[in-house]
């Protein structure tokens, strides 16, 4: 599975790039916004995320219309070649990832939350589907039993292109762990959690009584 951070902050991509870990970020409005990123520095925020990261960013289209959708991804793709054009599941959503999609240009459709919705995103062309398991926990249905069934069924069909399932919505490493099990190609996480991820007690005590041994080495 590979790692995505779920930001716009721009230090926290810059660190998790360091660990040599991070193979995309995906940001919405919401990140954005949280970021005090203004519109006007919309696309240049992009572009700097793109600069850092190896691999696959998605930003998000705020058009309803699927017109209004592929000129928003359009300028979205000119910023940079691994820019990905995130777009919710909706009929126009769709519709627009088909034009998109059929001008090479790569879409991650968001907001993902059944399996015929995953089913007929991969149809329409999109690269990537991002079904959200954290807001299932929230309203109280288990979020990562419906990410199984997204990962089954797209294993199940070749739509023709590659269509890779990024389990988004992530809150805690236990969805990472079982979106591992899953088998979904990619987690989308808050720093918070993949610095969670690198942690346990047992490290941080085996971290400890090696250096005090050190010492005692070191003074013998
Ligand atoms: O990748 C989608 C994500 O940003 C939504 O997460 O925690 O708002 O459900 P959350």
């Amino acid at each position: 599975m590979k790692f995505f951070l779920d930001t716009a902050n721009l230090a926290d991509i810059e660190e998790a790039a360091s660990w040599g870990v991070l193979a995309g970020v995906t940001t919405n409005p919401t990140l954005y916004a949280r970021e005090g990123g203004k519109l006007a520095d919309f696309h240049s925020h992009l572009k700097r995320i793109c600069d850092i990261v190896p691999g696959p960013v998605s930003g998000e289209t705020v058009s309803l219309d699927r017109d209004g959708i592929v000129r928003e991804g359009e300028e979205l793709a000119a910023i940079a070649p691994n820019i990905i054009v995130k777009v919710p599941v909706m009929p126009e959503g769709l519709a627009a990832t088909k034009c998109l999609s059929d001008r090479g240009i790569k879409v991650n459709m968001t907001l993902c939350f059944t399996v015929p919705q995953a089913l007929l995103s991969a149809r329409a062309g999109a690269s990537y589907i991002s079904p959200f398991v954290g807001r299932f926990d929230d309203i109280s249905e288990d979020g990562i039993e419906r990410l199984a069934d997204t990962v089954q069924s797209i294993s199940n069909y070749d739509f023709g292109h590659e269509v890779e399932v990024i389990a988004a919505s992530v809150r805690s490493a236990n969805h990472v762990v079982k979106a591992a099990l899953i088998g979904a190609d990619i987690a989308t996480v808050p720093f918070a959690v993949l610095k969670n991820l690198v942690k346990h007690p047992l490290t941080d005590r085996g971290l400890e009584s090696f250096l005090a041994d050190w010492e005692k080495v070191k003074n013998s």
